[in-house]
């Protein structure tokens, strides 16, 4: 059964000819290997090539924290934290903290920010739970997942001395570079390898994602299964019309060409809300450079109706709109006819909640087609590890695509390392002294 139908007859776009063979061309070189970035594509064939004993290797380690702690901080940021936050959203109950009596272990996330009222309330938290961490850094020298995590060395390694911490923690980072690959050698911690041509980006399908998924429970089996299925559908040989990540993005670029430069990434299950940041950093990172690239922008529905629905229906017309439909919800629930109908919902008795969603969906895409906005719906059937997979590879893949047929190189980042500069001057880094004394004087 196929994980995801894309349907773009409203987004208003004639594939042309040369739109088509455009995004066949952008494709093959992902495959070939030929075209700018080739360093960094190891995430195209990464499905395909996870092996048993890969998978077998991370839920061992992950079992491993399960059965010494009820409380697991994943600490990272940016590619190395968004993926694995994303599906887990997608799949958990979200209300899972509520419960008494939890199945599994907690992860919760720290390192994404410099936050010390977060990591504070985190380490308050913590004091009531036995403690595991899982910490990863490609680089090793990132600094917010760098200061979370000398806090909770430090305390996990207090409350359990040094050499139980090296069995209640572990490391994702580079084979061989970096702090963090230093210090888990010479700490001990179990490492897993962030291999060196994929880029944070893209590594939700490495031990980045895989490793806290599994500590967190999910099926990571079945998610890889999903990626693989999206490699095989997604290839450089299947046809242009029955590849929806080379019609995805043949349609996001002609859309771009015609003055749509945002694109609004939503969709009617709460859940998929970290699907959407997640895209934001792996669209956003990719395409926008050179002056060029669709800004990602996304919304949840039907919240964010109440909120930015005005804008998208009749603000500034350079907007196009993605919405994820998910075919079935879990769960059933009926809304039951009230003998004083004073609410005036009567009319809606008898009908499934997920009814009033889909009509909700259907009745917006309309007034936003009518009003200027584009729209393409990508289908899945359900929110599951499965189709969460082929999703996220789908998206990868359509973003190589597409940053290919934009012209620039999708894989780099160049400018994220601006702030960083600004940032280590004004924190007076050792041989950043004469950039300190620039920036201070500007401020
Ligand atoms: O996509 C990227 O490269 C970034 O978002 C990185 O993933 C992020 O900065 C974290 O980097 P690192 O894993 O080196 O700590």
């Amino acid at each position: 059964m196929k994980t995801l139908e894309l349907d773009i007859r409203k987004a208003g776009v004639s594939l042309t000819d040369e739109l088509k063979q455009q995004a066949q061309a952008a494709n093959a070189l992902l495959e070939s290997g030929k075209g700018a970035g080739n360093d960094f594509l190891g995430w195209v064939h990464l499905p395909s090539s996870i092996s048993d004993a890969d998978l077998d290797a991370i839920e061992q380690a992950a079992a491993a924290l399960r059965a010494k702690a009820d409380l697991i901080v994943c600490i990272g940021i940016g590619g190395s934290y968004l993926g694995a936050k994303a599906v887990l959203e997608a799949l958990s109950d979200p209300f899972r903290l509520l419960h008494r009596a939890q199945q599994h272990p907690t992860v919760v996330f720290a390192g994404q920010n410099i936050s010390e009222d977060y990591i504070q309330a985190l380490m308050e938290a913590a004091g009531e739970h036995s403690l595991a961490a899982i910490v990863i850094s490609k680089s090793g020298t990132t600094t917010e997942p760098a200061i979370a995590f000398r806090l909770l060395k430090a305390e996990i390694e207090r409350r359990y001395g040094k050499e139980e911490a090296a069995r209640r923690i572990v490391a994702v980072t580079d084979k061989a570079r970096g702090a963090l690959k230093k210090l888990s050698d010479d700490e001990g911690y179990p490492t897993f390898v962030i291999p060196d041509d994929v880029g944070g980006r893209f590594s939700v399908l490495t031990p980045v994602g895989l490793l806290p998924l599994a500590a967190a429970g999910v099926d990571i089996r079945a998610l890889v299964r999903g990626a693989q299925q999206m490699e095989e559908a997604t290839g450089a040989g299947v046809p242009f019309d029955e590849n929806p990540a080379a019609i995805y993005a043949a349609v996001r670029n002609a859309l771009y060409r015609s003055g749509k430069k945002i694109e609004i990434l939503g969709s009617y299950e709460p859940q998929l809300q970290y699907v959407n940041e997640w895209w934001k950093q792996l669209y956003g990172e990719s395409e926008g450079k050179q002056g060029r690239g669709i800004f990602p922008a996304s919304v949840t529905l039907t919240a964010d109706l109440h909120s930015m629905g005005q804008y998208i229906q009749d603000g500034e017309r350079t907007l196009f709109e993605t919405i994820i439909s998910v075919g079935k919800p879990q769960h059933e629930i009926m809304i039951e006819a009230d003998g004083e109908n004073l609410d005036g919902l009567n009319f809606l008795a008898g009908k499934r909640i997920s009814e009033v969603n889909r009509m909700a969906e259907l009745g917006v895409q309309l007034a936003h087609v009518d009003g200027g906005v584009p729209n393409l719906r990508i289908e899945i059937p359900a929110i599951d590890a499965r189709t969460v997979g082929g999703l996220l590879y789908f998206f990868e893949r359509a973003c190589g695509i597409s940053g290919y047929m934009l012209g620039v190189n999708p894989f780099d980042q160049p400018g994220v390392e601006a702030y960083k500069k600004n940032m280590f001057a004004l924190l007076d880094k050792p041989g950043y002294e004469e950039e300190s004394k620039a920036i201070k004087a500007r401020l």
